[in-house]
């Protein structure tokens, strides 16, 4: 039973997002900055059979300069409809290099690849928001590998919420929590 939730749960992410409109598209990350908390959303843009899921950013971003200081995030996906909740954590790798950098700058098209070259980095003041310079040849794309290593999955349903954790040494280990 418990590895069927740890199916069920590793299906909707790594396909989930594939699907026009499903909410795990747009998890939240969130890091520790300056020993506070920090989240916002971002778009999940791939998964490896391991498991490893793949963000999109500008490397000169806040959350990088958080994850250079501690590179765990937690991530969380929220569906309205099925009321699931499922929290991932685990170790950020940054990747400005190489050729999955490479890959997935390909698939930034047109107007998106506008997001990674502005001339200033993302989170200066600014006074004007139509005032924005873009240096087209110079990107500043960064591939995020999330390695989970912890998980949580919640259900609310009748008669009886389904709460689950996860953990990974080596292989994923599960048990089922009061919810
Ligand atoms: C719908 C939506 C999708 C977003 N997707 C991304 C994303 O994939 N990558 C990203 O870096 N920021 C994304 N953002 C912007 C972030 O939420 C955030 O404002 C930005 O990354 C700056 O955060 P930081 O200063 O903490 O790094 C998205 C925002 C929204 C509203």
């Amino acid at each position: 039973m418990i590895s069927t939730i740890l199916g069920e749960l590793k299906e909707e992410v790594k396909f989930g997002y594939l699907k026009k409109g499903h909410p795990f598209r747009y998890p939240v990350m969130a890091s520790v900055n300056d020993g506070f908390p920090k989240q916002r959303t971002v778009v999940l843009r791939g998964t490896t059979a391991d498991f490893d899921l793949y963000f999109y950013t500008d490397m000169r971003s806040g959350k990088i300069a958080d994850f250079n200081k501690n590179p765990r995030t937690s991530l969380l996906f929220y569906h309205p409809k099925k009321l699931l909740q499922i929290t991932i954590s685990g170790v950020v790798t940054q990747i400005v290099d190489g050729s999955d950098h490479k890959e997935h700058w390909q698939r930034v098209q047109g107007n998106s690849r506008k997001d990674f070259t502005t001339a200033n980095a993302p989170g200066t003041r600014i006074s004007n928001p139509d005032e924005v310079e873009y240096r087209n040849n110079d990107p500043h794309f960064c591939l995020l590998k999330v390695t989970p290593d912890r998980m949580e999955y919640l259900r609310l349903k009748r008669p009886n919420h389904i709460r689950a954790l996860f953990e990974h040494n080596g292989e994923w280990k599960g048990s089922f929590l009061t919810p």
